[in-house]
């Protein structure tokens, strides 16, 4: 095959600032599907239940990882030039509904939208809008669905075509660093563990890392209790035991891990302007070292797919 021409920036991208746009109404999700208790006033609660999950739990939350897994995949494919963040929120909406399962944002803490679509210095919690991606963009697309009582919630960073080289650098390590904090996790290892590699090798690829958000138990809860820092702490001295569910979430920086948020109360930038990227999985504790549950049924994991 011939060697396909790009001219690819080297310089780091100095694109405008994302900026807000149209948020378009409300989408409906059918009566059939089962939704979790707070899709109706918007508020989940405190975090009550176990750490640990049952065999039937974690039976539902491969299933419920594996539909998550499905739309990001789906999704994906739209991620190009002109399609806005509203229509990639359209598509994940009527798959996920299409697959029997509630969409795991809507109206959680009030938030609008199906799934959060995070451009550029937006770090995380984007609201899908009416703008339309551009070329050179990034974008971190995060899916999580509720289903057979359970929640996956899994994220990919998407190249949108031509992409400058740090950004480049960003995505890769970004992904990468998933792994390095996925690789410690066993029955018997320490949440702390988890942040450690994530952090050693980001700063490692000169990049910054977020602390402000973190991974956290899932299952049952869209939130639940376990807190999993992507850096340091010693306090993170929880022993983590074959059953317990959480993500691995983390945010790098091409700048500082300074951030504010817009007056919308959900979407959070970067306070100097500079990109930032995250992938997430759902996985389960084992004995040996843990399962990645979102994944598709045959095994795809979606970061693969779609790695720069
Ligand atoms: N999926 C996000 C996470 O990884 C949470 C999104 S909450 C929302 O934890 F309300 F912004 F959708
Ligand atoms: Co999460
Ligand atoms: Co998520």
């Amino acid at each position: 095959m011939a060697k396909r021409k790009t001219r690819t920036p080297k310089v780091p991208a100095s694109l405008p600032p994302v900026q807000q746009g149209l948020v378009s109404p409300r989408r409906n999700v059918p009566s059939s599907i089962t939704r979790p208790p707070y899709a109706l006033t918007g508020d989940p609660g405190p975090s009550i239940l176990p750490l640990v999950r049952t065999q039937s739990e974690i039976e539902s939350m491969r299933k419920a990882g594996s539909i998550a897994a499905e739309v990001l995949l789906r999704v994906g494919e739209k991620v190009e030039a002109g399609t806005t963040t509203d229509e990639l929120d359209q598509v994940a909406h009527e798959e996920i509904v299409r697959l029997g399962a509630y969409p795991s944002p809507l109206n959680y803490r009030g938030f609008p939208k199906s799934v959060c679509t995070s451009v550029n210095e937006v770090v995380c919690h984007g609201i899908p809008d009416s703008r339309q991606m551009q070329d050179g963009d990034i974008i971190n697309i995060d899916v999580t669905v509720f289903y057979e009582g359970v929640h996956g919630d899994t994220s990919v960073t998407f190249l949108v075509g031509e992409v400058d080289e740090y950004s480049q650098h960003l995505v890769n390590v970004t992904r990468n660093a998933l792994d390095k904090g996925i690789q410690t996790v066993r029955n018997g290892s320490r949440v702390c563990d988890i942040g450690q590699a994530i952090e050693k090798y980001a700063h490692s690829n000169r990049l910054s890392v977020v602390r402000e958000f973190i991974g956290h138990g899932v299952g049952p809860e869209f939130h639940s209790a376990l807190a999993i820092p992507h850096y340091y702490d010693r306090r993170a001295d929880t022993e983590l035991l074959t059953g317990m569910s959480f993500t691995i979430e983390p945010m790098l920086n091409l700048g500082g891990n300074a951030l504010h948020m817009w007056d919308d109360t959900w979407t959070v930038v970067t306070t100097d302007g500079r990109r930032s990227a995250q992938f997430e999985h759902t996985l389960v504790v084992t004995d040996n070292g843990c399962e990645i549950l979102t994944k598709t049924s045959s095994g795809t994991i979606p970061s693969e797919v779609f790695a720069g």
